[in-house]
């Protein structure tokens, strides 16, 4: 059957994740896996995803039919539940003894699950055999992991059959790496013969993005700038020499963003347009009333993790010119509690320019691109990034630094790029507070500029921004493994 479909476009992909939009969630992971499936489908892809049954799961998937049962899976047994949520063909694999828990995917109140080597390892042993064996008819010709939650799924299918089914890996953020200690090797179902720096060796340990590096088809990330700056040791975090080693297998495919989902004009308050922004002055005002703020200049929002990664903790020193010079923030995030406490003295500091929301809110998260002028992004890497991309969306200027999928996304408004009308934001390069600062310097001079302001704004807005490109190119790679 299989060389039977050989040569026709499209196929069959199994899409393996820890998270997927709209069940669950930490970041643009999320996102990117729950929107791929919908974006490949016009193209011929029928793309299935494989995520664990977390707790709050359970009960929407308690009578969704059993389509695989495993039984010895790391001290209890597994079944794959299918259904279909929001359009999206769902597997989720129930396993109790391993994902029936408090707390996020990864972690609980006492921290880190004990035993995620074990968690994500049975979720990639399980994708691993249905891309091997299928499920019933329905056999994957491709089997796309994503990050080191799925690294082990390639590995499997290199270490014990792939039954002609290929594989990618995609890295969305290099920074977790899935460590364990060598002695896991048996445990985890490894070969020892493996255990070699060319292959599952890292570091005297193991890690199973490497081992996912190693041992897939295809590597993929999120943007074309983040796969070169993967290949040097600033960006690479130890694995640089392993993806050097596969350049001629390595490609950057940007992230789109859902615009039935994000897009000012789907809003269900204050909708607007390029062509009519009168509900972005309303939704502006909503927004500083909410935080009981006034801001006369720009009024810029972040809407992030709370984590180094982020340049959260360049605000204290980036940002009280930009203040005096009129500028507003509002902040929405949650993560790292020293960075909280670090934008809680923000609004301690400057009261009525300031405002902050610690926590998680996708409906502020609308509101306030719906009604800022800026969003920031100082981020030291970013692999793709998202927020930026709603940004350029709801006409909410991007402020980004230069690194990855930042840089591919933001055309900074230099004196050429406005010459030229092209410019869709501001850019600034090294993320320091000196170099961010500058960039505020800059915003404040753009947005006093109506006119100016106005053309890229427009530019901006009409950014593409969706996943038309980018799941041409997905289509592609999975075409040209399928052969
Ligand atoms: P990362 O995946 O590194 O966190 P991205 O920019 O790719 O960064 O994706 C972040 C996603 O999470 C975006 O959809 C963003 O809007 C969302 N997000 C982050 N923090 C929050 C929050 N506190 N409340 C609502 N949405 C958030
Ligand atoms: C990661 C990255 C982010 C990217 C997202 C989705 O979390 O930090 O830059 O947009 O994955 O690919």
């Amino acid at each position: 059957m299989k060389d039977g479909r050989r040569g026709q476009m499209g196929g069959r992909v199994l899409s393996v994740a820890s998270e997927c939009v709209p069940l669950v969630k930490t970041g643009g992971l999320a996102d990117v896996v729950g929107a791929l499936p919908g974006a490949l489908k016009g193209a011929g892809w029928d793309m299935r995803v494989l995520i664990p049954a977390y707790r709050q799961l359970r009960d929407m998937a308690a009578e969704w039919p059993e389509v695989l049962v495993e039984q010895a899976l790391w001290g209890g047994t597994g079944r794959v539940l299918a259904g279909e949520v929001k359009g999206v063909a769902v597997l989720l694999l129930d396993a109790p003894h391993l994902y029936d828990r408090d707390g996020g995917p990864y972690n609980g109140p006492g921290g880190d699950h004990w035993d995620n080597a074990q968690r994500f390892a049975a979720l990639s042993w399980v994708a691993a055999r249905i891309a091997r064996e299928g499920l019933g008819d329905w056999k994957p010709d491709v089997l796309h992991a994503h990050d080191w939650q799925a690294g082990y799924a390639p590995a499997y299918l290199a270490y014990h059959g792939n039954g002609g089914c290929r594989s990618v890996m995609t890295v969305h953020n290099i920074a977790f790496q899935g460590q364990s200690s060598a002695v896991m090797l048996g445990d985890l179902r490894l070969p020892a013969s493996a255990f070699h720096p060319g292959a599952l060796e890292y570091y005297g340990g193991i890690s199973s993005l490497k081992a996912g590096l190693v041992t897939a088809d295809r590597i993929t990330t999120v943007s074309p700038t983040y796969a070169t700056e993967l290949m040097r040791p600033e960006f690479g975090m130890g694995l640089q020499g392993v993806i050097s080693a596969r350049a001629g297998v390595v490609s950057g495919i940007l992230n789109g963003v859902d615009l039935d989902v994000w897009s000012p004009e789907v809003e269900a308050e204050n909708a607007y347009s390029s062509r009519d922004m009168a509900g972005k002055a309303a939704a502006r005002a909503g927004l500083c009333a909410e935080f009981g703020i006034e801001v006369p200049g720009p009024l810029a929002i972040i809407v992030s993790r709370l984590t180094d990664q982020k340049g959260i903790d360049l605000l204290p020193a980036a940002l009280p010119d930009f203040l005096d010079g009129g500028g507003g923030l509002v902040i929405l995030g949650s993560g790292d509690p020293g960075l909280e406490a670090a934008v809680r003295g923000l609004v301690a500091r400057f009261p009525g320019r300031v405002g902050l929301r610690i926590g998680y809110d996708e409906g502020l998260s609308h509101r306030m691109f719906q009604g800022a002028d800026a969003v920031l992004v100082p981020s030291r890497f970013e692999p793709c990034g998202l927020t930026q991309l709603y940004g350029l969306r709801y006409g909410t200027l991007p402020v980004v630094a230069a690194v990855g999928g930042l840089a591919d996304t933001v055309i900074n408004a230099s004196p050429a790029a406005m010459a030229a009308g092209v410019a869709t934001g501001i850019s600034f390069w090294p993320t320091d507070a000196l170099a961010f600062a500058g960039a505020l310097r800059r915003l404040l001079a753009l947005h006093a500029d109506r006119k100016a302001w106005a053309r890229v704004q427009k530019n901006a807005m009409a950014a593409a921004v969706g996943w038309q490109t980018s799941a041409a190119a997905y289509a592609a790679l999975y075409q040209g493994l399928k052969g």
